[in-house]
């Protein structure tokens, strides 16, 4: 996560001195009306088909959350022993789990490539060739037995990515360009232990200058045209990859989430748009340094560049000189992941949240029809935008969002302020949406709603309110939550829904209000922020964090961050794996014959060089990396 001020204010020890330790520990009352939140969480357990009496009162959110799930303890479900957190510099998994690292940042993807030299950290031709940094959303595909992995490549910190902590020149700036985007790369498993192919004929780098196509209706509007793409149908490049998702019909999609923070201006006084407010363009970049190599990323030269970006690309792994296509029709906002799931008539649905305090929750429901073996390639071009409101009652409903609807004047317009249609429309302003999962057995999803110190106190980027209740119910939520709907009529097609939160993390051994999280919540398995989430094909959830790694103070026995397995059923939670220091657990992909599951381990010692060796050892310099996680005995794995 390439926000500095989100790193510093919500990732810090919290201080007495600070305001973030007054909001944590003396949470407003009147605002945190729990109690009837709870009420209404009870009151509305009866869509969940099949669950007894006892797990439905499982779920219900107490103002005490001590009680542990014992009484619901399935261990079939779970396949392993729960592990207690810890602090350690190391990835740590259960009894009868083994893991080895597959791929790190600067790890070379051809032969001709160099190795990555721990003194220099590289150079822009070397990272040319190699892995990118921050590994996030990822996905394995398999063609003829062969497996490729797509992964992305968020952003790069620069007191770790640079030997001198900070971009400094060409060569830095074509270095950063370079770790940014997706890499597709086949891996390869030998005697038990998986790596890159060197040389594969799938290995590709798509970084923050691949040439893109735009399509969807913001194709060729007026706001989409630049200096070098007269005609706004084409972009240059990704970045800011955060979550992805992968399509029935094998292409990959990538996320471009925090996309502002690589623009910045020449021009001091610069008058920014409104639109430009809303997402967080500002006249200074977070010290990526960009513009001063390329001017495209001066936005007051080139004021429609950053309209190209905020989108979901769809990739095709499969073809190293495929074009990727950047899907307007899903529109444009810090993307997190795109979940699909298909609708009953195969008409393709795709969940989508939008990662910023206060911002939204989104569906996207395609034209057209998937079939299996035909002509889907264009399926994400054409199709409908909604965002969802959620009522305190339980229910909630898809809004669209077209010109009628929004007072925007085109498709196109909605396609690129997003946003703002969503404000028109009053959708419900989410606890910063992380990772939506489809239930591959159930008509229900889940996203990680992952804090927001704002909630209940300040106004989202729009000046849109921020209340508490429904799903986002504490004032100052620094915990987290997960919520989930079920769509009516079991067709994901639905426009309306039923919601409750299967989960409301929090810290039972401090707190003993709110904060102290629902019932499935206790000592052995709590966490904080939410984030990656995935179904495996068993229909277990899996967790996994982005949070206060302090381990103290409101966040003390959490430990690093970590993974979990939810069981959607029961709501029991066990935590499967936790993370180095200072890391973030995030992307999570199984190999084919689901013997192996890959985890992204993101920005071990993100604090700077010296926090943590992860995943070399002694003085190395900690290196994002992909884990491969498999069972002692051979068994299948999620
Ligand atoms: Fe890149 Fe919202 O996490
Ligand atoms: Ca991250
Ligand atoms: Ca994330
Ligand atoms: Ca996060």
């Amino acid at each position: 996560m390439p926000d500095h001020t989100i790193i510093e204010s919500d990732k810090r020890e919290f201080d007495p001195a600070e305001d973030d330790f007054d909001e944590f520990y003396f949470p407003r009352p009147e605002e945190t009306d729990f109690g009837a939140i709870a009420e209404q969480a009870v009151s509305r357990r009866g869509f969940m088909q099949g669950t007894a009496a006892a797990g439905a009162a499982a779920f219900v959110m107490a103002t005490t959350a001590m009680t542990p799930l014992s009484a619901l303890a399935n261990e079939n479900r779970f396949g392993f022993k729960p592990i207690p957190a810890n602090t350690l510099d190391t990835v740590t998994v259960p009894n009868g789990y083994n893991w080895h690292v597959v791929a790190a940042w600067g790890d070379p993807l051809w032969s001709k490539g160099a190795e990555f030299d721990d003194a220099t950290k590289g150079t822009g031709e070397s990272q040319e060739t190699a892995f990118g940094d921050n590994t996030d959303g990822m996905a394995l595909f398999v063609d003829g037995g062969r497996s490729i992995l797509a992964v992305n490549n968020e952003y790069v910190n620069n007191k770790i990515f640079y030997a001198s902590g900070k971009s400094a020149g060409p060569d830095d700036v074509r270095k950063s360009k370079a770790a940014h985007g997706v890499t597709v790369m086949e891996i390869t498993e030998a005697d038990g232990t998986w790596s890159i192919v060197k040389d594969s004929k799938y290995n590709r780098k798509i970084t923050a200058d691949t040439p893109m196509e735009i399509t969807g209706p913001a194709r060729g509007h007026e706001l989409m045209k630049t200096k070098a793409d007269p005609s706004g149908t084409t972009a240059n490049g990704t970045w800011n990859n955060c979550g992805n998702g992968r399509t029935p019909w094998g292409t990959y999609l990538t996320c471009e989430e925090n996309f502002n923070g690589y623009f910045s201006s020449s021009d001091a006084n610069y008058q920014r748009s409104d639109e430009l407010k809303r997402y967080g363009v500002n006249l200074e970049d977070r010290g990526y340094d960009w513009a001063s190599v390329d001017e495209r990323f001066d936005i007051s030269k080139h004021p429609n560049e950053p309209n190209r970006f905020g989108y979901i690309v769809e990739i095709d792994p499969m073809d190293p000189t495929s074009t990727p296509k950047k899907r307007t029709a899903l529109g444009r906002f810090k993307h997190e992941n795109a979940e699909v799931a298909l609708a009953a008539n195969g008409r393709v649905v795709v969940y989508l949240g939008d990662d910023e305090r206060g911002e939204y929750l989104y569906k996207f429901v395609s034209e057209g029809r998937y079939v299996e073996g035909g002509d889907n390639d264009d399926l994400l071009e054409t199709g409908k935008l909604y965002a969802a409101k959620f009522n305190n009652s339980g229910a909630g409903q898809w809004l669209e969002l077209n010109p009628e609807t929004t007072g925007l004047k085109s498709q196109a317009e909605i396609a690129i302020h997003t946003r703002q249609a969503a404000s028109a429309v009053k959708a419900t302003t989410m606890d910063r949406p992380e990772w939506v999962a489809a239930n591959p057995r159930k008509a229900e999803a889940y996203c990680c709603l992952t804090n927001n110190k704002n909630r209940g106190r300040k106004p989202n980027a729009g000046g849109d309110a921020t209340p508490v209740g429904g799903p986002n119910p504490r004032a100052a939520n620094n915990y987290g939550q997960i919520v989930r709907w079920v769509p009516d009529g079991g067709d994901h097609l639905s426009d309306t829904f039923a919601w409750d939160l299967y989960v409301v993390a929090g810290n039972p051994a401090v707190h003993s209000d709110a904060n102290a999280g629902s019932k499935n919540v206790n000592k052995d398995n709590m966490f904080n922020s939410p984030d990656g989430l995935a179904f495996d094909a068993n229909g277990m959830l899996w967790i996994q964090t982005d949070g206060n790694y302090s381990n103290a103070k409101g966040f003390a026995g959490m430990g690093n961050n970590q993974m979990l397995v939810g069981d959607p059923a029961t709501g029991e939670i066990h935590r499967f794996m936790v993370g180095p220091k200072q890391c973030e657990i995030t992307g999570i992909t199984w190999s084919g014959d689901r013997k192996t599951l890959f985890v992204g381990v993101q920005h071990p010692g993100e604090r700077g060089l010296g926090n943590s060796h992860f995943p070399g050892g002694g003085d190395t310099t900690p290196r994002s990396a992909i884990v491969a996680v498999s069972r002692d005995d051979g068994g299948l794995i999620g």
